[in-house]
């Protein structure tokens, strides 16, 4: 496995795996089943629900808590300072452990009106107490543009290390890429395979069929080559294989500028200040 550097010296896994939806009806057979295949991070959020099935996951695998980077995020509804320290809590005692590898904002603002920078402010503040009492060990923030990361930054005594965003081929938010570069903020990739939209597209596939790769290894290595760590989801033992197994090959720079300029697609639909 590759990892990434935070600004704040920490590493985090080249490719996580993502939970969101991934225990519908499986309890916790399918993130055991990512443990195996050798996943060592784990993206889950309050909102998702499934933090006591990963809880279990964790126990059952053996893994040693130091060996797993375990990422939670607090949602909307829980911004301010009490709502974000009992939602870490929370999200700790499901999880079965006293401290995160990272936690973050899971998304800007909680309603279209009205000020939404105070109570974002005040769950930045307790993120920070937390991480100085030692329970977590990266804080960062999720589908922040750079007009909500703007007025974070002039408050924060401890800068967001990350931000995750929708990335993918055909939704690359390369204005926003450009100014985490700037800051210094390491983006990471949330539905890097477009939710699965992507992978029937024709030019994706004769990327793959060059390499000797499927086209979600094509998409996701895409990303990392691009410095971008990736949090596929997938259900199945194989497709979890094959979506970490992407570090044997090396797109070429006319295929990265290719696959850079495809017109919108696969986009989510979801936009941060349209809440
Ligand atoms: N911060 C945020 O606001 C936010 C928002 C959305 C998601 N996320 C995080 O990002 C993670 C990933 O995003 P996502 O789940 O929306 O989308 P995704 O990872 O882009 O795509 C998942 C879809 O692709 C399919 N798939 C996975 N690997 C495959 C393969 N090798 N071949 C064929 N199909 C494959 C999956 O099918 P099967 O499951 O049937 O295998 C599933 O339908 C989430 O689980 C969550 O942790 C964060």
């Amino acid at each position: 496995m590759e990892y990434f550097k935070l600004a704040n010296g920490a590493e985090i896994p080249a490719v996580g795996y993502g939970t969101y939806l991934a225990t519908e009806g499986k309890g916790s057979d399918t993130v055991l089943e990512a443990l195996y295949a050798g996943y060592r991070y784990i993206d889950t959020a309050r909102f998702y629900k499934n933090e006591d099935e990963i809880g279990e996951a964790l126990k059952k695998s053996g893994i040693k808590r130091e060996d797993i980077f375990l990422c939670s995020k607090v949602w909307r509804t829980d911004l301010g300072a009490e709502k974000t320290r009992a939602s870490f809590e929370a999200s700790c005692k499901s999880l079965g452990t006293d401290y995160l590898d990272m936690l973050l904002i899971h998304w800007p603002k909680a309603s279209q009106q009205g000020d939404w920078i105070t109570p974002v402010r005040e769950s930045w503040k307790v993120m920070e107490e937390l991480c100085c009492e030692g329970r977590i060990k990266t804080i960062g923030v999720s589908n922040f543009l750079p007009h909500h990361l703007r007025p974070l930054l002039e408050t924060a005594k401890i800068r967001p290390a990350v931000d995750q965003l929708e990335l993918h081929v055909g939704y690359m938010q390369e204005y926003a890429l450009a100014y985490l570069k700037e800051e210094g903020i390491l983006p990471q990739a949330w539905s890097p395979l477009g939710r699965a939209r992507l992978l029937g597209d024709e030019r994706i596939a004769g990327l793959a069929q060059k390499y000797a790769k499927t086209p979600a290894q094509v998409l996701l290595r895409y990303l990392v080559q691009r410095g971008i760590p990736v949090i596929p989801k997938a259900s199945t033992a194989e497709r979890m294989r094959e979506n970490a197994d992407i570090f044997g090959f090396e797109l070429t720079e006319d295929e990265m500028s290719f696959l850079s300029c495809f017109a919108q697609t696969g986009w989510s639909g979801e936009h941060p200040d349209i809440v």
